[in-house]
């Protein structure tokens, strides 16, 4: 038997506040806009992967939340980003052999890979997963092979797993640059500021289900790109200047413009999804409902600031950023509109979860 190498690595989710919604490559999986998200702490939402290497293990294979996906071959996604880190780790052994004459160098490179990918979350229902999945993913292939490259580097072969997963490498503020060349050597994340740059920002997550979703990301957005008429104003008057407004909003931690141009966002985002051909519909009554609460609650103070702020990925999961004073008054309006009463119940999977999460990732 040969040594068996092993990494686990954990990566948290990230939900944007300027949406990634569109490819203009869909291979190399390059955005039609450059999006921006906040990191969630690791508490109630993380990926964890495994990786083993050994000499002894006759082929690569996958498991994911702990089923073996037997057509990794068919992943196209997934091969991607095996073979461009392989590829790195076998630079990095030719380096050390040639020019450091190192001549033990453990030919990684060669060997076939377990690995066991979990999530601590509902897969696809709109939670980030796959943005967290990919994030692990790239990150413990680049600590098995003792990669010599930087966050951002790796961040280009995360985003050939997902798009979103690219900006959950870092953690704090993270913006996609969607870059501008056709080999997306400049399509890649970027940290706006760290996690402790703005402590009391918190995300509250209202898991108003956690089916799977009909139209996958992947699937809806590429719709979008043959369909929409909005999306071309969105990629080329919207989004530039949202993207600029909102890094200024960041670090001068200014919670009114933070929480504008998230809502605002997120809003044409889901105007997007109605003005593709045929329509997506991601939202549902309890988030059309979770909207008007937040809305309420921001117009009924007596200075009309804005306190919260609802953003909704491609599934009907509230995520409500606020600050930290406004939380129990938060959890305590949402339990209030949201009993798990009768009326309500059909549309909560049970029981109806609120977790409340710093912004704070690793
Ligand atoms: C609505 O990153 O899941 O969450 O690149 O096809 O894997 P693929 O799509 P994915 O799309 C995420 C879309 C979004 C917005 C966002 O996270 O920016």
């Amino acid at each position: 038997m040969g040594t068996v190498y092993e990494k686990t690595v954990t990566s948290p989710v990230n939900i944007a506040v300027i949406k990634y919604w569109g490819k203009r490559d869909t291979n190399l999986i390059l955005p039609t806009n450059s999006s921006l998200s906040v990191t969630l702490s690791q508490d109630h939402l993380q990926s964890k992967t495994t990786i083993r290497a050994s000499p002894d293990f006759e082929k690569t294979r996958l498991w994911l939340n702990g089923v073996e996906d037997t057509a990794i071959e068919k992943n196209k996604r997934l091969q991607n980003c095996l073979s461009e880190t392989r590829r790195l780790r076998k630079e990095y052994e030719e380096r050390l052999r040639k020019d450091k004459n190192v001549d033990n160098v453990i030919p990684l490179s060669e060997y076939n890979l377990h690995i066991c990918s979990e999530n601590n979350f509902p897969t696809a229902a709109g939670l980030a997963s796959s943005a967290s999945g990919f994030a692990c993913l790239a990150y413990t292939l680049s600590q098995i092979y003792e990669l010599p490259i930087s966050t951002t580097e790796l961040s280009k072969i995360a985003r050939q797993g997902s798009g979103s997963a690219c900006r959950s490498l870092f953690g704090g503020f993270v913006a996609w640059e969607m870059g501008f060349q056709d080999d997306g050597s400049d399509s890649q994340a970027v940290q706006i500021a760290s996690q402790d740059h703005w402590p009391e920002l918190e995300a509250l997550i209202c898991v108003v289900s956690d089916t799977k979703k009909d139209t996958s990301s992947t699937e809806g957005m590429q719709n979008t790109v043959n369909t929409s008429t909005l999306l071309r104003h969105r990629i080329e008057h919207v989004v530039p200047l949202r993207m600029k407004s909102m890094i200024k909003a960041i670090h001068e931690r200014d919670f009114q413009k933070f929480a504008e141009i998230t809502m605002q966002d997120s809003n044409q985002f889901h105007a997007l999804c109605l003005d593709t051909y045929p329509p997506i519909f991601y939202l549902n009554d309890v988030s059309r409902a979770i909207i008007r609460v937040i809305t309420e609650y921001n117009s009924s103070n007596p200075e009309r600031k804005l306190k919260a702020a609802y953003t909704f990925d491609a599934g009907p999961n509230a995520v409500i950023y606020t600050t930290s004073e406004n939380v129990p008054e938060i959890i305590n309006l949402i339990a209030k509109y949201f009993p798990g009463n009768e009326n309500t119940r059909d549309y909560f999977s049970d029981p109806f979860q609120l977790f409340v999460g710093k912004t704070i990732g690793e």
